[in-house]
Parts: structure tokens; sequence; C-alpha cells
């Protein structure tokens, strides 16, 4: 038997249901059904219900796209509480939001949450994807619900959708609505320091609470303060997907500023 209690077969080989099921897929009940649907590929060919498949070698497709099946690969979705930093270590003893995951495998915050936001954070050793959801060229959306202090006119949303003056230079545009008196939903797809509080001080209504509620196409309003869930395979590729997506349209953004140069008043 090997460590997941499966028989090991002469090549070494895994379940297919129930290596689909640990890359997210749904339960094994669940891929053993999409896998009597014809729904899976193996190195091309439909699968077999019953087959076994190396993780680490085979090629396995659902529905034409490739699962992440590496062994060892970890995708959380975690919605931190306030108060603990994104951090590996604090320095005032503070937690830390590698202790709200399973130790191993060793996992680590892709980009951060300042210790008084709550919210979305997804902790992976996928080294790849955390690149690309972190490296401002790929500039995925950020979704933020912020308590603010008075009541937001209809130009404090219009200056903060066309961007703000901060001391590290102006705001992209963001998207901006007005959820109660004091609330404001902002979508931003940059990553800068306390942005958020930043932007919302900038125009005279400083946050008092701030809830991050999506991160690309990952969101999960069920997902219980202090709680985290594997995020499943789609989310995965979803996420690759909203990245490389937003990395043409950031070029373009830069291809269309360089062209058409300063505004004509
Ligand atoms: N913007 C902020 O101000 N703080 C965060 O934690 C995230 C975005």
């Amino acid at each position: 038997m090997n460590a997941g209690g499966a028989p090991a077969v002469p090549n070494g080989g895994q379940r297919l249901q129930k290596v689909l099921a640990r890359a997210g897929v749904g339960s094994r009940r669940a891929c053993d059904e999409l896998i009597g649907a014809g729904r899976v590929r193996v190195n091309g060919q439909v699968a077999a219900l019953g087959q076994r498949v190396n993780p680490a070698l085979d090629r396995i497709e659902l529905d034409g796209a490739l699962v992440p099946t590496a062994p060892g690969l970890a995708h959380y979705l975690l919605n931190k509480p306030r108060g603990v930093v994104t951090t590996a270590s604090d320095p005032q003893g503070r937690p830390t939001v590698l202790g709200l995951v399973p130790p191993q495998p060793r996992v680590f915050p892709v980009g951060r949450l300042d210790a008084d936001t709550e919210g979305l954070i997804i902790l992976t050793n996928d080294g790849p994807l955390a690149h690309q959801l972190t490296h401002p060229r790929f500039g995925i959306d950020k979704e933020y619900v912020a308590e603010v202090r008075g009541e937001p006119r209809p130009a404090v949303l219009r200056t903060l959708r066309k961007g703000v003056q901060l001391n590290d230079g102006p705001t992209a545009p963001a998207r901006v609505s007005l959820v109660g008196p004091s609330v404001l939903r902002i979508t931003i797809h940059e990553g800068r320091n306390r942005q958020v509080r930043r932007m919302c001080e900038a125009v005279g209504h400083p946050v008092q609470r701030l809830v991050r509620t999506r991160i690309g196409p990952v969101a999960d309003r069920r997902l219980a303060l202090g709680h985290w869930r594997p995020l499943t395979m789609r989310e995965v590729q979803a996420l690759a997907q909203a990245a490389a997506a937003d990395t043409a349209a950031s070029a373009d953004r830069r291809r269309i500023a360089a062209t058409s140069g300063p505004p004509t008043p």
C-alpha cells in the first residue's frame, strides 16, 4: 500500500479518480462520473474507470484542460482575520497566516494583506502561479469592501474611479461603487502598499474596516473567518487564465498610452 492507502501497481500508478480528487476536481465519486462520461483523457486517450496513472508523468485532461496533478502542489484560499500578519514570522509575535493552514507542504502567501485587513488570501507552493498573481505586469484585479468614515458623495466616487494622487504616484483607474451610506466596493488591479486605505484617506474618508472579497475569479462568501479550503482545480485554472488575460490587457493599455501621447486639452 502507498501512503494514501491505495494498492501500488507494478508501474507505481495511482487510481485516476483519486488523483483527480486530490487535484481539486471534485469528490472521488464525482471524478468517477466524469471518467465514466468520457470527459477525462490520459495522454490523449479517453480514460477508463479504474485506470491507474502516474500523476507526475501522465498528462491528464478534463474537458480538454490540463489538470495540475504534480504531487505536492497545494493551493489554499484563506479568509484572514484581522490581527493576523501575512509574513512568515512577526517580530511582534502576532499570529501569522501560516499558522492557519496545514504546515505541510510548506506554502507561502501570494501577495499581502495588512494586519488590520480581513478577507481572502491565497497560499501556495506553486511558484509560477504565485509569480503570475503578484507581478505588477499581470495585474489581476482584487475587490475590497471598505467601511469608511463619513458618507462619500458622487464626486468622491468619480475621483476614486479616475485615480488619486498618492505619495508614490497616481493610482490607476479603479471600479468603485457605493454599497451602503459609508461602504465602498473598490476593485483595483495594482498591488501597492496599503493602497485602498491611502486612496480613501486621500479623498477624506479614512477606512474603518477593510475586507478583501475577491481575487480575480475567486470569491467565497461562505468561507468563515480564520478558515481555509483548497482551491478547486477550476479556480486554479481560472486564476492562471485571468492573469494571462490581464497581462494582455495591460500590454494594450501601455501600447495605447505610448502611441496616443498626452491628452489634448
Ligand atoms: N489595500 C490596503 O489598503 N490594504 C490591504 O491590506 C490591501 C489593499
